[in-house]
C-alpha cells in the first residue's frame, strides 16, 4: 500500500445553492509529499479543504484518503482515521493553558472525559505525550501559561501542536503563516518543512505569500474561479503563463 496516494480526489463539486464554487476537482497528492494550494482570493481553497475534510458533502465527485473512499463522511469520521486540518483563523481555547490545548484531543482521542480533578497521575502518560509535541514544536516553556498570553505566531504553533498530537498521516494547514510577521512566517516554514522530513507527515497547505510557497512545496495545484487551473513543481507553476494571467489578470495575492 505505499504507492497508494495518501490523498485522490476524482471530479470534485461543491456549490453554495446554485453558485458553484469548486468545480471537477481532479488531483492526487503521494504519501510524504509536501504539496500547495494556491489560487486568487475567493478561488475556492477553503471551501475544498472544508469538502475534503468532511465539514460538507460534496455536491459531486469522490474523495479516497489512503486507498480508502471517504466521500461524503463527517469530519468527525475523518479525523480518526488521520486526516486532520488547521483553519484559516486560529482555533484555540484562549483561556486553557498551552498544555490543556494539546491534551483535550488526547483526552478526547483516549476516550476519557477531560476533568480537573483527576489525579494527575493517571493522566501521567498523557501529559508526557502533550509535552512531547510542545518540545518537538519549540513551545514548551509557554505550557503552563494561558494560550491567550501569546503572541500571535505561537497561538498557530499550537493549534499545530493539537494537530500533530494526533499523530495524523495528512494534514491540511489553511494559510498557517496568515497574520504572521516575517520572523514568525520563517519559523513556521522551517518547522513545516521539518516536521514533514522528519515524521513523514504529509502537508497540504493554502498560502498567498508565494515566497513561501516556492520555498517549501514540492507540488503546487493552482485554483482557479473553483478549477484546477495548473500542476506543477515550483518551476513549471512560476513558468506558467496561464497562472500569470490568473494572477496579474484575474484576483490579487496577499502577501
Ligand atoms: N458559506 C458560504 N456560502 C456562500 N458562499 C460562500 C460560502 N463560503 C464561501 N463562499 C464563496 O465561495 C467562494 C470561494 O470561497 P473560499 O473561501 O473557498 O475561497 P478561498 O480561495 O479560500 O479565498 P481566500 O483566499 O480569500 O481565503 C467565494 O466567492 C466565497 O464568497
Ligand atoms: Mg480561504
Amino acid at each position: 500500500m505505499t504507492n497508494v496516494p495518501i490523498l485522490k480526489i476524482e471530479h470534485l463539486g461543491h456549490a453554495y445553492g446554485k453558485f458553484q464554487v469548486i468545480n471537477d476537482i481532479s488531483l492526487e497528492i503521494p504519501k510524504g509529499e509536501l504539496t500547495a494550494l494556491i489560487g486568487p482570493n475567493g478561488a475556492g481553497k477553503t471551501t475544498f479543504y472544508n469538502v475534503v475534510s468532511g465539514r460538507f458533502p460534496p455536491s459531486k465527485g469522490k474523495v479516497f484518503f489512503d486507498g480508502q473512499e471517504i466521500t461524503g463522511r463527517p469530519a468527525h469520521k475523518i479525523v480518526p482515521l488521520g486526516m486532520l486540518r488547521s483553519f484559516q483563523i486560529t482555533n484555540i481555547f484562549p483561556e486553557l493553558s498551552v498544555r490543556e490545548n494539546v491534551l483535550i484531543p488526547l483526552l478526547l482521542q483516549h476516550r476519557r472525559g477531560y476533568t480537573f480533578f483527576r489525579p494527575l497521575s493517571r493522566e501521567k502518560q498523557l501529559y508526557q505525550k502533550a509535552d512531547e509535541v510542545l518540545s518537538k514544536i519549540g513551545i514548551l516553556e509557554y505550557g503552563d501559561k494561558p494560550a491567550r498570553e501569546l503572541a500571535y505566531g505561537d497561538k498557530r504553533l499550537v493549534e499545530m501542536a493539537i494537530v500533530l498530537a494526533r499523530k495524523p498521516k495528512l494534514v491540511l494547514l489553511d494559510e498557517p503563516t496568515a497574520g504572521m510577521n516575517p520572523e514568525e512566517t520563517e519559523r513556521m516554514i522551517l518547522l513545516i518543512k521539518e516536521l514533514a522530513e522528519r515524521f513523514g507527515t504529509t502537508f497540504f497547505l493554502t498560502e498567498h505569500d508565494m515566497k513561501v510557497v516556492f520555498s517549501i512545496a514540492k507540488q503546487i495545484f493552482v485554483l482557479h474561479q473553483g478549477g484546477l487551473l495548473a500542476t506543477g513543481t515550483p518551476e513549471e507553476i512560476r513558468a506558467s503563463p496561464q497562472v500569470r494571467e490568473a494572477y496579474l489578470g484575474g484576483g490579487t495575492i496577499k502577501c
